[in-house]
């Protein structure tokens, strides 16, 4: 369960089985009743008229406007502000549950703040051993920090022994130390610190709490920087490194860079720009991104001039996509090649910086500077080509006004005509967000069929049960179907449409998810979800079983070898089969 921390993923399930979303929106939105859904003017942007829709069978909410979406708790964290737990705990409170702690061989409710207040004392320990280390100190002045930026990130030292932190704890054989990464386990019960002899960066969460370090070596070393593993209160994919001490001038400049080391975020700083965060020595993920787009109106992604910050940016750009919201800009700065934000500024100051800032170049720049370089757009096989490498990324798109223009640029650079293009795509117009249900059959629908099969998993996620052990699908939807798998696998709890929601909610496949999310709104009541999956999955299997008989066929009978003929017989068996069923 994504950032669920402590509490037990059962839990998560049954509270959101037992909420109605519509109680919990109503607390902040006034609804109205259209149909089978509730809707409201968004309160995630501006507009006159609602396209914020409710769906109480389900229980999720899906905005047609700006691609808003989620459920009741994910509707909370949105509305108020609150991190994953606290939205948790008040939801729960609301309803008079409590909310349990994970049962485990380790007793967890004591656990969880000793781990806090282990890295807290760790914390102080450092700083302490960085006031009575020159060498460290003359590393961090020749780096150019001054004594006030040090402490406004919590910079220190770990010495160079193998047990400093002996003197730092009052246990230092407790559990903990090993449950928060600080100290390794080795055979034969011995015990030593996993960092030595490095200049210590500590990793805050946004309450201010110390989850984990950044350690660098002072010299030439390997690895140059060591970082705490993810441990209960660490998950990398969630965290931003200084993005504790960034917030208030986010906040006011309406803009944030995201940069990839520790010592870019803290020369940034040094040098007058407060508003920079690191991710923690991994790709920029779509929680990330969700995550500084709640904070402001721009992100500014600044990564090395060398070929890994070009492979980051574009990374981080396809993590972005499903992020982007109409109104908020998502830029990236390219430094020379020799340089990253630490180095630049030292060079050439701040203001040349923030002159780069703001002429860096807009993500739907990027993009199409990306795909048109890739492609020969004088043949038509180019253009072609565009348009299948485009078709992922801006699909991914959610945010409807951003989708549309970067549509018609590609369009026109490949050289159809944008309904041409939508056409291909299977994108319905956007127009009247209130259409009445479909009708019933769907089965001529213009959408690939997994992406009507996605749609029924979406209403009933148990049905992945009945796909068969080999069922392979590409794309998109086919990952997004794989990942439900793999999930209901691993417990055979009881679901639903909510926990699904959540559970995906940030992750890779949440764009997939939505977009069938989307257009669940749409279906009736009476929608036969079993007859219309089961239909789309023999439909599925014999167009498979039909492509492979043709091919064995395009060699004659001839041209078969003994083992062919038996496939042939086999899958002509199959097919039969197959179509004797009923339905
Ligand atoms: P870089 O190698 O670009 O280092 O790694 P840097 O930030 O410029 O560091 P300095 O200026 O030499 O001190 C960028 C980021 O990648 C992660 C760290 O988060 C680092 O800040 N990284 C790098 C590691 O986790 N381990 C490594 O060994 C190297
Ligand atoms: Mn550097």
């Amino acid at each position: 369960m994504k950032g669920a921390g402590l509490i037990p993923k059962s839990f998560i399930q049954d509270l959101l089985n037992r909420l109605d979303i519509v109680d919990v929106v109503e607390r902040y939105v006034p609804l109205k009743k259209a149909g089978a859904n509730f809707v409201a003017c968004c309160p995630f942007h501006n507009e006159k008229s609602p396209s914020f829709t409710v769906s109480q069978s389900k229980q999720f909410y899906h905005c047609f406007g700006c691609g808003a979406h989620g459920t009741a708790i994910g509707f909370v964290m949105e509305h108020t502000g609150m991190g994953f737990v606290e939205a948790v705990e008040d939801l729960a409170k609301g309803i008079g549950v409590t909310v349990p702690q994970e049962a485990s061989n380790v007793p967890q409710h004591k656990v969880a703040p000793d781990l806090y207040d282990l890295m807290q004392s760790a914390t102080r320990y450092y700083r302490e051993q960085l006031k009575i280390t020159p060498r460290a100190i003359d590393y961090l002045k020749r780096r150019g920090l001054s004594g006030e930026v040090a402490a406004r990130f919590g910079i220190g030292y770990a010495p160079d022994d193998w047990q400093n932190l002996k003197a730092a704890v009052p246990n230092y054989q407790d559990a903990a130390l090993v449950e928060t990464g600080m100290v390794i386990a080795g055979e034969e019960g011995k015990r030593y610190d996993r960092f030595r002899d490095r200049i210590m960066f500590p990793i805050v969460n946004v309450r201010g709490n110390v989850i984990g370090f950044g350690g660098r070596v002072l010299d030439k070393g390997e690895p140059k920087y060591l970082n705490s593993p993810e441990t209960p209160l660490f998950e990398k994919g969630h965290e931003l490194y200084g993005l504790f001490q960034a917030q208030k001038a986010i906040r006011a400049h309406q803009r944030v860079i995201v940069v990839e080391g520790y010592m870019d975020v803290v020369a940034l700083a040094q040098n007058g720009v407060e508003y920079a965060v690191a991710t923690l020595g991994t790709a920029t993920t779509p929680f990330h991104v969700q995550k500084l787009l709640r904070l402001c109106d721009q992100v500014v992604f600044c990564f090395d001039g060398d070929r890994a910050g070009q492979k980051a940016a574009w990374r981080a750009l396809e993590n972005a996509l499903p992020q982007l919201q109409d109104g908020k800009r998502l830029g990236f700065l390219f430094l020379p090649e020799e340089h990253d934000p630490d180095t630049y500024i030292r060079e050439f100051g701040t203001e040349a910086f923030e002159h780069e800032l703001d002429n860096s170049l807009p993500l739907s720049g990027y993009l199409l500077r990306e795909l048109t370089s890739q492609v020969d757009l004088k043949t038509q096989e180019g253009r072609s080509a565009l348009m299948q490498k485009a078709q992922p990324l801006l699909t991914a798109i959610t945010a409807p006004t951003t989708a549309l223009l970067l549509r018609k640029e590609v369009a026109a650079l490949a050289g159809v005509t944008q309904a041409e293009l939508e056409a291909l795509w299977s994108i319905k117009p956007v127009a009247a967000p209130q259409r009445p249900a479909p009708p019933k059959s769907k089965r001529a629908a213009p959408a690939g069929g997994l992406r009507l099969m996605l749609r029924c998993l979406v209403m009933k996620p148990e049905l992945v049960r009945e796909l068969p052990k080999d069922f392979q699908a590409e794309g998109g939807e086919g990952a997004a179907i794989h990942a439900l798998a793999d999930w209901l696998n691993e417990s055979a709890d009881e679901t639903s449409t909510a926990a699904l929601i959540q559970h995906f909610q940030g992750s890779l496949h949440e764009a997939a998810f939505t977009v069938a999310q989307g257009e669940v709104m749409h279906l009736g009541e009476d929608f036969d979800i079993q007859a219309e999956f089961t239909g789309l999955l023999r439909k599925m299997q014999r167009e498979s079983i039909e492509s492979e008989m043709s091919a064995l066929l395009a060699k004659g009978l001839g041209g078969m070898s003994q083992v062919e003929r038996d496939r042939h017989e086999q899958l002509k068996q199959a097919l039969q089969q197959l179509k004797a069923q009923p339905g």
